[in-house]
Order: structure tokens, then C-alpha cells, then sequence
């Protein structure tokens, strides 16, 4: 409050004062506001979330129309999968279903299963705009300039032709970190080791 007083005298104009500390208060007022709405959005009602999600399919991602340039075929899907191995497993998981992350659940938005039926509604053109810009603010990253165009295209098919959920386990930096813990917590128990083991 006392340094709002003080800006308006140095001001020069006394009259403006209480003016102005009725506009701190407002803006404090705004700023509480702000705040409270902004806990809300971390941990969204199902009426939010379904606004946020509606705003972000129609509004956000871009590129409904675009074709993907790449024929589907099991090179395309192969490879896009590889990529998808080297990017996107340490949040997504070896199969896109976020199997074996730890802390995909506790994410703000929580890291999806890519199958899920949303996902899978999107175009090839908007699944290739969610590559390439991430979406923002949440901890989806953006890939341009990471990846190339036909690598993102081979990405999106991929993502169509996901492996069961399951079927790869878990990234290996989680895997032996969660192998390490069960150890820790039970005592060795060395048959249990190689258990889809692939080095
Ligand atoms: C750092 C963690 C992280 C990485 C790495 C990551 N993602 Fe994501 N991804 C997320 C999160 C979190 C969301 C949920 C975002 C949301 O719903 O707003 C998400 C959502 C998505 C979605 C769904 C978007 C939607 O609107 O529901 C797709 C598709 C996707 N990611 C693909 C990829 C691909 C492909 C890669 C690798 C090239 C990748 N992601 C890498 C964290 C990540």
C-alpha cells in the first residue's frame, strides 16, 4: 500500500492517490482471483477439462486438412517407431501408453495413453501440428526442428499402429530403477532378473 502512496506523490498529482489505492486493491484483488482460478485449473472438474479439451480440438491444434505425404506400411510404422523409441518413450513409454512411467499420471495434464480414443479421433494432420508445436502450457514438448517433417509423418503412423499395451514394458531407466527398488524392498531375488530382459 505505502509504496502505491508514494508512486503518486512522486507522481506529482495528490488527487490521484486513493484512486490509485483503489486500483491496488483491485489489482490485488484480481491477482487473488487469478490465483484461485489458477489452482483450479491444476487440478481441473470434469466440466473444465472437457472445456479445455474442446477449446484445445477446435481452437488450438492446427492442420486438420493436411494429408500425411508418407504412405503407411510397416518400414513407415517401423521407423516411426524408432524415432518415437528415441523421443518421446521417456514420457509416453516404449508403446505410447505410458506403461512403466512413473510419473505420468502426476503430470498437469497427466500424460496420456496415445490410444485413447481423443487421441486417436485427431487427424494425421493435427497429430503431426502436436509433434511439431507441443502444446503449451503443459509438459508436451514441441519437436520442430528436432525431428524432420517426413520423421514426424512416420511418428503419426506410429501412433496409429501402437503396440498392446504392455507388450514392450517399461523404459529401461525406469525399469531398473522400479527393479533396483523391488530388490531393495524384498531382498535379492536374482530369478526374477531376466524376466524380458534386452540388452
Ligand atoms: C516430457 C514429456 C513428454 C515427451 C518427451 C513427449 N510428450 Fe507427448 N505429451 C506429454 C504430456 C504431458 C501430454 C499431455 C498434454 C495435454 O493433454 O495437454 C502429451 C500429449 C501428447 C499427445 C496428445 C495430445 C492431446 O491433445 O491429447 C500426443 C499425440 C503426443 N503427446 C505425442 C508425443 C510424441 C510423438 C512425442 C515424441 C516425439 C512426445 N509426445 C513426447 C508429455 C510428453
Amino acid at each position: 500500500m505505502n509504496r502505491s502512496f508514494n508512486l503518486s506523490r512522486s507522481s506529482g498529482n495528490p488527487f490521484l492517490s486513493s484512486n490509485d489505492r483503489l486500483r491496488s486493491l483491485t489489482l490485488l484483488m484480481l491477482f487473488c482471483i487469478l490465483l484461485l482460478s489458477a489452482c483450479k485449473v491444476s487440478q481441473p472438474g470434469d466440466v473444465e477439462s472437457s472445456i479445455m479439451k474442446s477449446v484445445k480440438r477446435t481452437v488450438t491444434i492446427g492442420d486438420k486438412e493436411k494429408k500425411n505425404p508418407i504412405a503407411s506400411s510397416p518400414d513407415a510404422i517401423k521407423e516411426g517407431g524408432e524415432h518415437f523409441q528415441h523421443h518421446c518413450q521417456i514420457c509416453h513409454g516404449l508403446d505410447g501408453h505410458a506403461t512403466g512411467v512413473p510419473f505420468a499420471a502426476q503430470m498437469s495434464p497427466p500424460v496420456p495413453d496415445l490410444s485413447d480414443k481423443d487421441i486417436q479421433e485427431y487427424t494425421d494432420g493435427q497429430l503431426h501440428w502436436i509433434v511439431e508445436n507441443g502444446i503449451a502450457p503443459s509438459g508436451m514438448p514441441a519437436w520442430k526442428g528436432i525431428l524432420d517433417d517426413d520423421e514426424m509423418w512416420k511418428v503419426v503412423h506410429y501412433i496409429r499402429n501402437l503396440p498392446a499395451k504392455g507388450s514392450l514394458g517399461a523404459p529401461a531407466i525406469f525399469k531398473e530403477e522400479a527393479e533396483e527398488h523391488e530388490k531393495m524392498e524384498k531382498g535379492a531375488t536374482p530369478e526374477k532378473e531376466h524376466h524380458q530382459h534386452k540388452h
